[in-house]
């Protein structure tokens, strides 16, 4: 009987160096290839860009495949016990960073059965991470960055959304990667925020702005970024409206949006209830997420119902009620607000709404309610968090300290210690020279 060789990998942008891999543990028997899954590689990179199936398609049809299957977590054990298989073959690159525990782990759970590691010297100049930064500078049409919000929801318990107002903004989100102890970390996509942009406008955050005047601004960001991204629909304004909204949106390759139930002028939440603002009664707020959802012409496109019961002073019950109705009329998720300091009333808000039978992907956007962690969202169900607005106020009182500098000085010296340097934003975006 041949003997049996387990390799692992995410195949997203196949390139040489898995080929080389593969050639090697043909080279030792039969080649099992544990196929990441989305989950599996979410959980250390941004989601991959083609589907398990594609990627399965693929792989099964190189020399010495015998068998795709799927590895369900990065952590390799639960399929190797499984399997028992006599090598498992992998690149020699993983012996540092996030990897060397997983690689230990495959070590000793093959010490079980006398199976060997068998490392091969890793592909140089080649990795899907730089390919992946070719593709961006390429592109993403607008069918793959909508469907890419639903493909993060079911690979990933909890994402995190940040503000936009520009396309700069969206580029901070697009690129920025943190390595931390628990891994990799980045920004899943972005919230184009209709306080954000209002006041990059100049204009207060009620409705002011037109739709056709953000769709505009969101084309800059559309042209240079990749990521998913949730449109604030305010209000979602009149029904007969609000469809040409979600078409527009559809077809640009917005993944969600966003629209809150109150009525006449809206203002913004975080004046919690200093000022007077309208609820939009269940029924005709339903009306309206129906009439979105029957605009909508793909699968992909998400329309999340947000509920101002919190922020009005209405209490749990009220907002527990709309939830139910507003998945009923079709809502792809419930955002819930609160502008309390203290996260108590979103805690209480998730309990309840995770015993609703058809539960939907729950967002929330702790701006007042900071000092909640991802991960005590995380535990309460929560399944997107918005970081509404975080961007657009470290911009502003930069640029205040920058120009009160030169005021009090009569020159620009004194500003040097904080600004960015003259050589860096010229390459800051390339292609300029
Ligand atoms: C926004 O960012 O515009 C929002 C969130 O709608 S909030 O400002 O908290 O209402
Ligand atoms: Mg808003």
């Amino acid at each position: 009987m041949n003997k049996k060789v387990y390799v692992g990998m995410s195949a997203d942008l196949v390139h040489p160096g898995h080929v080389n891999i593969i050639r090697h543990a043909a080279g030792l028997g039969d080649v099992v290839v544990g196929l990441l899954t989305d989950k599996a590689i979410a959980s250390y990179k941004r989601v991959p860009f083609m589907m398990w199936e594609q990627r399965a398609e693929i792989i099964s049809a190189m020399k010495g495949v015998v068998e795709v299957i799927p590895q369900d977590t990065l952590d390799y054990v639960p399929n190797l016990k499984a399997i028992q298989p006599d090598f498992v073959v992998h690149g020699d690159d993983w012996k540092t960073g996030v990897q060397a525990k997983v690689r230990q782990a495959v070590i000793d759970v093959l010490a079980e059965w006398g199976g060997t590691l068998v490392e091969v010297p890793y592909t140089k100049n080649i990795s899907s991470t730089q390919l992946h930064g070719a593709m961006k500078e390429v592109g993403c049409v607008p069918d793959i960055r909508r469907a890419g919000l639903k493909r993060i929801l079911n690979a990933k318990p909890i994402s995190r959304f940040l503000d936009i107002h520009n396309a700069l903004s969206a580029l901070i989100i697009e690129k920025l990667k943190v390595e931390t102890d628990q891994g990799h970390l980045e920004f899943d996509g972005m919230w184009a925020s209709s306080l954000t942009e209002s006041t990059a406008k100049g204009k207060p955050d009620i409705e002011a702005v037109d739709t056709s005047s953000r769709l505009l601004n969101l084309n800059d960001t559309l042209e240079v970024t990749t990521k998913p991204i949730i449109y604030d629909g305010d209000t979602g304004g009149k029904p007969e409206h609000f469809v040409f909204t979600v078409r527009s949106l559809e077809r640009l390759g917005v993944s969600a949006v966003i629209i809150e139930d109150k009525t006449g002028l809206k203002k913004n939440s975080l004046f919690g209830t200093e000022v007077p603002q309208q609820q939009e009664s269940i029924e005709k707020f339903c009306q309206k997420i129906q009439m979105g959802k029957n605009a909508q012409q793909t699968e992909d496109f998400m329309i999340i119902a947000r509920i101002e019961s919190l922020v009005l002073g209405r209490g749990i019950d009220d907002a527990i009620e709309r939830a139910g109705a507003f998945i009923k009329a079709g809502a792809d998720g419930i955002m819930i607000h609160s502008a309390q300091k203290d996260p108590a009333e979103i805690f209480a808000f998730c309990a309840a709404y995770n015993m609703l039978p058809h539960r939907k992907a729950l967002v929330v956007v702790p701006s007042s309610y900071n000092t909640v962690t991802e991960k005590e969202l995380e535990d309460a169900g929560v399944n997107i968090v918005i970081y509404a607005n975080h961007l657009l106020r470290s911009a502003y009182p930069a640029m205040v300290k920058t120009a009160t500098t030169i005021l009090e000085n009569c020159r620009s010296a004194e500003c040097d210690p904080w600004l960015m340097p003259i050589k860096q934003i010229l390459e800051l975006i390339p292609g300029g020279k």
